[in-house]
């Protein structure tokens, strides 16, 4: 009997013994992963210029990245340049207005631009992802029939090396001066300023939590629960990846913008319907809207 419930007793510490490293191991096991997790998400938005500590899936977007300030303005300057187009009407500046959230609502040729904002974030470009690489991009712009349509961009480097200041600003900024891959670099450096920071989903990122209200709260825990995330995710909430064919356009400064989709949409709600997941009660509608115009 005695020795009975020595065994029972030794059986009881032995599982207790077992239980608590288990539970040790697990403990460990989460920690570890949620370690990994921090830092893969550090690795992740460093990847963009970004400093992040790991502990957020969303950062606020910076006012600019690091750049070379000769350059960038020289970009400013080129983006209202109206040499590099065919009309004044067809400047960067024209179809991407910086006060209307980088995008012209009127949508010249029937297409509405993608904006400028955050741009930077994206590898691949245009509706169809079809473009790869700022550069790239940028001499799709100027050369294109349906944007500038200034023609060759030798062409257009070489109209612009007729004015004496340029060229010197352009010496100022690089050693060999203006040439073509001067040029779309200027444009690099200047869309490293582009960011549609300060909304109020930056200032959430940044530990304010009263910067959403009640409605955009439910509305994000929607975004997130609808997988809305598996398409539009990263620094711009999108702009990283192609779907079906389309590319998943950046969602941040949203707000600034008046109308959505390739077509031109002016109804918020009416373009969730069309989103995978976005088949929702109205008044979830109304939250995920509400989240939405934070951005
Ligand atoms: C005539 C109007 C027009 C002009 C001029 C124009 N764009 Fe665009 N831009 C567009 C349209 C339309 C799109 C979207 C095209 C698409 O997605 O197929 C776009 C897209 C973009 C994008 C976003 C691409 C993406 O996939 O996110 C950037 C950045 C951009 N343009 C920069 C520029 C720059 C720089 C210039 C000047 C060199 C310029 N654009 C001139 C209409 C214009
Ligand atoms: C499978 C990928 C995918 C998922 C999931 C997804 N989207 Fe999209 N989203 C896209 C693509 C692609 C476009 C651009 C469509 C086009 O160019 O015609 C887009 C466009 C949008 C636009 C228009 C943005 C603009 O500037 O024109 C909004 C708003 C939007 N999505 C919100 C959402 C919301 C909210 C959810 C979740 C309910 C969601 N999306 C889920 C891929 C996705």
């Amino acid at each position: 009997m005695k020795q009975q419930r020595h065994h029972l007793f030794t059986i009881l510490a032995c599982a207790l013994g077992s239980v608590t490293i288990l539970i040790g191991a697990w403990k460990s096991v989460v920690r570890h992963r949620a370690a990994r997790e921090m830092a893969e998400r550090k690795e992740f938005f460093a990847r963009f210029g970004l400093d992040s500590d790991g502990s957020r899936e969303f950062v606020a977007l910076p006012k600019a990245l690091t750049c070379n300030a000769l350059s960038a303005r020289l970009g400013e300057a080129l983006f209202i340049d109206k040499r590099l187009a065919r009309s004044p009407y067809r400047v960067c500046g024209a179809c991407h207005r910086l006060n209307e959230g980088g995008i012209d609502a009127r949508a010249l040729d029937g297409r509405l631009p993608r904006t400028v904002y955050n741009a930077i974030f994206a590898d691949v470009f245009l509706h169809d992802g079809s473009v790869t690489g700022f550069p790239a991009l940028v001499r799709h712009m100027i050369e294109s029939p349906n944007h500038c349509a200034g023609g060759p961009l030798s062409n257009v480097v070489a109209r612009l090396a007729a004015d004496e200041k340029l060229c010197k600003r352009f010496q100022m900024a690089y050693p060999d001066g203006l040439t073509e891959d001067n040029l779309l670099d200027a444009f690099s450096q200047y869309q490293r300023t582009l960011f549609s920071s300060g909304l109020p989903f930056d200032h959430w990122c940044n530990g304010r939590t009263n910067a959403l209200d009640a409605t955009q709260i439910k509305g994000f825990a929607l975004f997130r629960q609808r997988k809305c995330t598996d398409c539009h995710y990263g620094p711009a909430l999108g702009t990283l990846k192609v779907a079906d064919g389309k590319k998943v356009p950046g969602l941040r400064g949203l707000s600034q913008r008046r109308a959505y989709l390739p077509d031109a949409r002016i109804d918020l709600r009416a373009v969730l319907t069309l989103m995978p997941g976005g088949d929702l009660e109205s008044e979830d509608r109304r939250a995920l809207t509400a989240f939405l115009k934070s951005l």
